[in-house]
């Protein structure tokens, strides 16, 4: 059956005519040599609105995160990190398969805040029996928050938290134009307090592939070591990078759209019967909600026969808006949800 409405992610976006274009049209050359114009732009580009010295291209928002974390910490080190965090749980344990890194989780408020007194805490003595602490990694927005958005005041608490025991701070920004776009700040303020950040391109920002890691010079000079040794190093990936910059661009403000769709989605859920939802909470483009127990993957099979697409699960779902949706489609989500609530209830 074709489906009218996929919500089961951001990811799901498909390039802009405006980026297939520029990809079409790209100046490209080795990047692995250094030479490719179109991924050194964007990675300028991406270092300046980030307010860093500069950026790296790199695959996705795992790699990303991996190659930020193994940039930081060596085989043995412990990092810091939220409990319900996308490294933590989402990332296939990564940076101790692959770097040896001791993952130490701390609990998550709902809001994707690490309280300082949990961070100064969870920090090592220097004790041989213990891994040295190197790195903070915090997240915004937060996924598992239902898309919260950190401040930059939180994110300075958090920061200035690790600071006292001399630790980096690593910002998972996957979704970082998003909390920018909806406390409507430039991004550099969320990513002033931390040493260094990744983005997605290809979730809200809707391009087809890739994230950008930003950093001081040194930091990035090792990225660029990490990801080669992950075997990364991209040739003529300028035609990949093309579409990065018209997202830089011109899909930013239009975020908000986004964020207006999840609200007036999240109003219309909460009014359902059978679904645990606060609307006041969505500030950006996740909507997270409860469902009867066990109840999960029978909702999604029947908004499946009508034409709508979420990801199943057992008692909590999620939907998210992006690119792809419009405010009909929110109203079309509604009136299916309203009869499989009916039938689940
Ligand atoms: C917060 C967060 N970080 C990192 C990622 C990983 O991104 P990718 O799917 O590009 O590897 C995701 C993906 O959903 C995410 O939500």
């Amino acid at each position: 059956m074709d489906i009218r409405v996929d919500l089961r992610s951001d990811t799901v976006t498909k390039p802009s005519p405006e980026m297939r274009k520029a990809m079409y049209e790209a100046e490209v050359g080795d990047d692995v040599y250094g030479d490719d114009p179109t991924v050194n732009q964007l990675q300028e580009k991406a270092a300046e609105m980030l307010g860093k010295e500069a950026g790296l291209f790199v695959a996705s928002g795992t790699q990303g995160n991996l190659v930020s974390v193994l940039s930081h910490a060596g085989r043995g080190d412990e990092i810091i990190l939220g409990d319900q965090c996308h490294i933590f749980n989402s990332e296939a344990g990564g940076v101790s398969v692959l770097g040896g890194v001791v993952m130490y989780p701390i609990a998550t408020d709902g809001e994707g805040f690490l309280d300082p007194e949990l961070i100064h805490g969870a920090v090592k003595p220097r004790d041989y029996h213990k891994p040295p602490t190197k790195l903070l990694c915090i997240e915004n927005t937060h996924n598992a928050s239902s898309g919260r958005a950190l401040t930059p005041e939180a994110t300075s608490a958090m920061a200035d938290a690790a600071r006292e025991h001399n630790l980096r701070i690593h910002l998972d920004g996957a979704r970082l134009f998003n909390a920018a776009v909806a406390q409507e700040i430039p991004v550099s303020d969320l990513t002033a307090p931390v040493d260094t950040a990744t983005f997605c391109l290809s979730k809200g920002l809707s391009c087809p592939v890739g994230s950008v890691l930003v950093g001081d010079a040194d930091f990035i000079e090792e990225a660029g070591r990490w990801r080669k040794i992950l075997g990364a190093g991209m040739r003529q990936i300028g035609i990949v990078a093309a579409a990065g910059i018209v997202a830089l661009d011109s899909m930013i403000d239009r975020m908000s759209e986004d964020h207006v769709n999840a609200k007036k989605l999240a109003e219309g859920l909460a009014e359902l019967p059978g679904i645990e939802l606060e609307p006041s909470l969505v500030e950006t483009n996740i909507v997270r909600f409860g469902v009867p127990t066990g109840s999960g993957d029978r909702i999604a099979a029947l908004l499946m026969d009508q034409s709508v697409q979420i990801n199943g699960g057992g008692s909590d779902l999620r939907m998210v808006t992006h690119y792809g949706i419009d405010s009909e489609d929110i109203d079309f989500t509604l009136i299916a949800m309203k009869d499989v609530m009916a039938q689940v209830s």
